[in-house]
């Protein structure tokens, strides 16, 4: 099958939802709880209008995003995704490869099972990494120098997982890492031999990144078991100190922001940068839309400091309001997973390259030749 016969990213999930078997699609999919919080995202975006202008000179439409003094192809990237390689093996790398080819940062999870320097490497100037600070402070510190050392652009503390999630789908599905196998889980597998092939050469995933700060030879299992026993309920504001410490000067982005007080004390702990975001509806589910909040953080933070947004894009349309309404960039999570799951690398790349076309599009149909020319007036609520 042909990546480009794919239109949308609606498309792109139609093709991972078959290939995926039942176990990985809902850890992909899911939400917690009732699932609200994940369907809140896009009813937020589909509620808010674009009013277009009309008889504006759209014929040079420039969607490139400058954000920490750099420019890059089109306003987003891609999020924090721990355990992509479950879509499919080497799809954090190909993830990597894919933003860099286009233009884009990709961020890498502490959660993720590729290191770290390899995913530097693979996508030089486009590399950032998500900090999910480990319970243990010299181990948090010591994966903070690594990412500065590996030449990562930029840091990204997730504080929006202060404790476990309650992810029913997961629980129901018996899933963790290792992959165990019950009889649902191999019948599941069965029917997704694709994916089980791929799986079964290349071995199950691990949390590579932790595996230094574990016993030599620590199992899939155990690491897994040392990765959950270092989130840590106990982070708070002040850490931010000594995390901007041992990073440095680079930009410092604390993602999972959704009050106009946590924003607020995000730009007093010196923080370059914010995400506006609910964890894609997988921590809070009573969490409001990311899209609800943040004209309000915009309005109190955004002169100060850098105010990103995800959650629930699917079209270049979402991301064209969250610009509109005052954020600087976008992160799409599902949106690339869904492509790597489908197609791999291609796959990431085509759905980067339908969001960045559908920006371009809806510039031309608003009559903004520029995202400089958004702001709220564009978008009825
Ligand atoms: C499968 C999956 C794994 C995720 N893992 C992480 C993670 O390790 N760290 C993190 O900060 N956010 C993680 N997120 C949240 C994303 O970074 C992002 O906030 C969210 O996916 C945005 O919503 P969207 O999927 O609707 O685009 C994950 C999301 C998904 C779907």
């Amino acid at each position: 099958v042909n990546p480009r016969r794919a239109l949308s990213i609606a498309d792109l999930r139609r093709v991972a939802r078959r290939r995926l078997p039942r176990l990985v699609r809902d850890y992909v999919e899911g939400g917690v709880e009732d699932e609200a919080g994940v369907a809140r995202n896009r009813l937020a975006f589909a509620a808010l209008g674009l009013v277009p202008r009309y008889l504006v000179d759209v014929s040079a439409r420039d969607r490139r995003a400058t954000l920490f003094g750099r420019a890059y192809a089109a306003p987003f990237g891609l999020a924090p995704v721990g355990l992509a390689n479950l879509s499919r093996p080497g799809a954090d790398a190909m993830m990597a490869r894919a933003a860099a080819a286009a233009d884009v940062p990709m961020v890498l999870s502490t959660a993720a099972t590729t290191r770290l320097e390899e995913i530097a490497a693979a996508a030089p100037g486009h590399a950032w990494f998500q900090l999910y600070a480990p319970r243990d402070r010299r181990i948090a510190e010591d994966l903070v120098r690594r990412a500065r050392a590996a030449g990562m652009n930029a840091l990204v503390v997730t504080v929006d997982v202060p404790v476990p999630a309650k992810r029913e789908r997961d629980a129901r599905n018996g899933f963790a890492l290792p992959l165990r196998l019950s009889p649902a889980t191999l019948a599941d597998m069965a029917l997704h031999p694709a994916w089980a092939l791929a799986m079964a050469r290349h071995g199950q995933p691990r949390f590579e990144n932790l595996a230094p700060y574990a016993p030599p030879r620590a199992s899939a299992q155990s690491l897994a078991a040392f990765m959950a026993s270092q989130i840590s309920p106990a982070l708070a504001w002040a850490d931010l100190a000594w995390i901007r410490a041992a990073w440095g000067d680079r930009p410092l982005i604390v993602k999972g922001i959704l009050a106009v007080d946590d924003a607020r004390r995000a730009v007093e702990a010196g923080a370059d940068g914010i995400v506006v975001s609910n964890h894609g509806g997988r921590q809070l589910d009573s969490a409001p839309a990311p899209i609800e909040m943040l004209p309000e953080i915009a309005a109190a933070v955004g002169a100060e400091t850098v105010v990103m947004l995800d959650g629930g894009i699917r079209r270049g349309a979402d991301i064209v309001k969250a610009l509109a309404l005052g954020a600087r960039f976008c992160f799409v999570g599902r949106a690339a997973l869904y492509g790597v799951a489908a197609f791999g690398e291609a796959g990431v790349a085509r759905a980067i390259a339908i969001l960045a076309d559908e920006i371009d599009r809806c510039l031309g149909q608003i009559g903004a030749p520029s995202l400089a020319a958004l702001g709220p007036g564009f978008v009825r609520r």
